[in-house]
């Protein structure tokens, strides 16, 4: 059975952990699993992966970023998703349309229509069937980020402390608007206990999806 899952969340909610732990889970049921991240997961992608977070680009223009990172999302659902789940995988993707909504429509106060649009124009329709929101405090994410890899520290996070906040107001009222789609989960518990909530409601969506295809 195939299945579509994103994950979401501000810097530092702990997504790589996360996706690791469910790939983990669902293969050792036997399952194909795909587990892929934007922008990046491609050729294509990951050189657009590279002018997005390069610390020097300060002067790109909004609309440009915008374009870009749909870009790259484009060339992932060609190329990388639509093909695996059409052979029946498991998709995992670390961020997906949605994040182009938080950062550049609530973060950077870009209007959210034309970004829609645009999203479904790159995803040529692809929604996912479950998106987990890893919800964390702002500070305590930069800080788990900041304690990572130093150099994992690219442009996106180099913004203020404000926009951060925009853009975790706005993953939750994307999240509030489909209750169905969005899983919220409190990412400062233990990464045991969150994973156990996931797949938990994994397995739920697989039983649900088994029986509308039976
Ligand atoms: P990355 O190092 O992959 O961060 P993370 O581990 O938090 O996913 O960098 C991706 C950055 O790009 C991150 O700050 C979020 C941002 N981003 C957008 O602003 N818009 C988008 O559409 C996407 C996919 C990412």
């Amino acid at each position: 059975m195939s299945l579509f899952i994103t994950f979401e969340g501000p810097e530092g909610s702990g997504k790589t952990t996360q996706i690791r732990l469910l790939a983990d889970g669902l293969a050792g049921e036997g399952l194909a699993v795909t587990t892929t991240r934007e922008p990046g997961g491609t050729r294509i992608g990951n050189a657009v992966r590279a002018l997005l977070l390069d610390p020097d680009h300060t002067e790109m223009s909004p609309r440009a970023e915008a374009l870009l990172f749909q870009a790259a999302r484009a060339q992932l659902v060609d190329e990388v998703i639509r093909p695996a789940l059409a052979a029946g995988a498991v998709v995992l993707c670390d961020r997906y349309a949605d994040s182009t909504l938080a950062y550049q429509g609530y973060g950077h106060g870009q209007e959210l229509e034309p970004l829609r649009q645009l999203g479904a124009y790159a995803t040529d329709n692809l929604c996912p069937d479950l998106t987990v929101y890893l919800d964390i405090d702002v500070q305590a994410g930069l800080a788990r980020k900041r304690a990572g890899a130093a150099e994992e520290w690219n442009r996106m996070e180099n913004k203020a402390p404000a926009f951060h906040q925009r853009v975790r107001e706005g993953y939750l009222r994307l999240a509030a608007s489909d209750r169905v789609r969005w899983l919220v989960v409190d990412a400062s518990q233990p990464a045991t206990v969150i994973h156990t909530t996931v797949a938990a409601r994994v397995r739920t969506l697989r039983y649900t999806l088994a029986g509308n295809e039976a």
